[in-house]
């Protein structure tokens, strides 16, 4: 079964490759910057992108989009987390909710799949949790030193080895629903290379 998983994002890169080890998959991976459409929708994105990677690759591939929503702030920074985080980063999230006791959060994450056999699948997973009122850890990326997850033991996730995180994070989840999937799979997914 081979695919290439298509990403710009170098933590993620080491999440799913941490992931992926123990199942004996066959896949590659592309530094590709997909397109990104504005949707409030992270499934919207995710096909619009994984259309994009196919059109120019011509082979199967999988793309992740995530997105952290903040109950107390109607679900921002949602789709525009990658903006967000770029922008105002940890900090403003944090100065946004300085008066804020309702600190519920939760991170989600949508897988897309496309090869011209299977047409586009979709794997999405979460994981509840709450914004802390200080950054803390060195690991992960984007919001994980402010995320505690529900789950854990009140670090957070930039607290915890990637094995740690990957067990109870929303891209851990999707990405066992879509190994779950492309394992069960009868016949190979042969290459369509473009000559
Ligand atoms: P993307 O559009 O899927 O690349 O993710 C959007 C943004 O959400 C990223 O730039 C990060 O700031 C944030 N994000 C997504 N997943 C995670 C995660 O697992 N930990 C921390 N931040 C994340």
């Amino acid at each position: 079964m081979r695919f290439t998983l298509v990403t710009t994002n170098k933590s993620k890169i080491e999440e799913f490759i941490d992931i992926f080890k123990q199942y004996n998959l066959k896949y590659r991976i592309e530094l590709l910057k997909t397109k990104e459409i504005q949707s409030t929708d992270l499934k919207e994105i995710a096909k619009e992108s994984v259309i994009y990677a196919y059109n120019i690759l011509r082979e199967p591939v999988m793309v992740e989009d995530a997105g952290l929503f903040i109950r107390s702030l109607k679900g921002f920074p949602g789709p525009y987390s990658s903006y967000v985080y770029s922008t105002v980063g940890v900090i403003g999230i944090l100065r946004l909710m300085s008066d804020v006791t309702d600190r519920s959060a939760v991170f989600q994450s949508v897988i897309a799949f496309y090869s011209p056999y299977t047409g586009i699948k979709l794997f999405s997973g979460e994981v509840n949790g709450i914004i802390s009122y200080e950054p803390k850890g060195l690991g992960g990326f984007g919001f994980d030193p402010i995320f505690i997850p529900e789950e854990g033991d009140g670090r957070t996730f930039a607290e915890m080895e990637i094995h740690e995180k990957n067990k109870i994070s929303h891209r851990g989840r999707a990405a066992m629903k879509f190994i779950e999937w492309v394992t069960s799979l009868k016949s190979p997914l042969p290459y369509v290379s473009m000559e």
